[in-house]
């Protein structure tokens, strides 16, 4: 039987809902509208299409951003001035710094300069660390996407053996973590892992992170596995994106897969708006303009 494909922006589209009817709650009752400063440096294409559909995706549920667009030859010095003024502005609840960054910056020294309360990409190393131990400050966004997409799908993770192929910083390591929080049994393969296919066989949930299209084929994958795909892999003269799995030949045997386009792509930019709408309910809790019903 052909599985389940699971319908990212159906399922992103809820979750907007939900967050523009607390952007407005929160707009009622303390007058503060949530705000996320995008700094994009030098000119890659990838990246102005993403901060582009970011700034779509705040808009549509109320969120003011504010873009920031660099020139390719800016200096780290100039973007941590940035960033620390973005840091002390009080309609400013997220900061978000669109990698890759032009190769003189460092990225590190940049990242580090977020304020940790603002930092809604969770790239700091406090997040970072806060994830190791289970309390991120903000959770990462495609990993949280994923666990967002497999718990509206009522897929649940404790005991169940998880496969994550991809060992990047961004997808594959938090979200390893986050699987272990969530009680699964986590391997990580990579790109120097010997006879992957040993592995793939071995998960009932399988995410591809890895960024090689076609990758996963369905004699990689058990019967009745979930497969998620978090690959966007653009087909060279066209517009078309794939992801890392060979979807018509999986969806034969898994019992849930995620299409690329509409699978994780939506989550991201979901999850994204979802910590700083977060943000800027803290901030205001934290300043005394939202005060906590006696009640909650
Ligand atoms: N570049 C590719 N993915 C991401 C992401 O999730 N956040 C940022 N800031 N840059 C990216």
């Amino acid at each position: 039987m052909a599985a389940r494909v699971i319908d990212g922006n159906a399922i992103a589209g809820r979750v907007r809902e939900e967050l523009a009817a607390r952007v407005r709650r929160l707009r009622e009752r303390s007058g503060v509208v949530p705000g996320l400063a995008v700094l994009l440096a030098g000119d890659d294409p990838a990246s102005h299409v993403y901060v582009r559909n970011k700034q779509r995706a705040c808009a549509q549920v109320g969120i003011a951003s504010f873009r920031y667009d660099l020139p390719a030859t800016v200096t780290t010095a100039e973007l941590v001035d940035t960033i620390h003024a973005l840091n002390g502005r009080d309609d400013v609840h997220g900061v978000l710094v669109q990698l890759p960054l032009p190769p003189q910056v460092g990225m590190r020294q940049v990242l580090e300069s977020i304020e940790v309360a603002k930092d809604v990409d969770g790239f700091h190393l406090y997040n970072v660390g806060g994830l190791v131990v289970g309390e991120p400050v903000f959770p990462p966004c495609t990993p949280y996407g994923v666990l967002e997409l497999l718990a509206h799908e009522g897929i649940g993770i404790a005991g169940r053996n998880v496969v994550v192929v991809g060992a990047s910083n961004i997808v594959g390591k938090p979200l390893g973590l986050m699987m272990m929080h969530g009680d699964a049994t986590v391997s990580i393969c990579h790109a120097k892992t010997r006879d992957l296919a040993q592995f793939t066989r071995l998960a009932e949930i399988l995410v591809v992170a890895a960024g090689v299209p076609g990758l996963v084929t369905a004699e990689m994958v058990q019967t009745g596995a979930v497969v998620i795909d978090v690959g966007i892999n653009r087909v060279p003269g066209s517009s078309r994106v794939v992801g890392d799995v060979d979807f018509d030949g999986v969806r034969q045997k898994a019992s849930y897969i995620t299409p690329v386009p509409g699978g994780v792509g939506p989550m991201t930019v979901t999850m994204l708006l979802k910590n700083t709408v977060t943000s800027a309910e803290r901030s205001c809790l934290r300043s005394g303009a939202l005060k906590v019903p006696r009640w909650a």
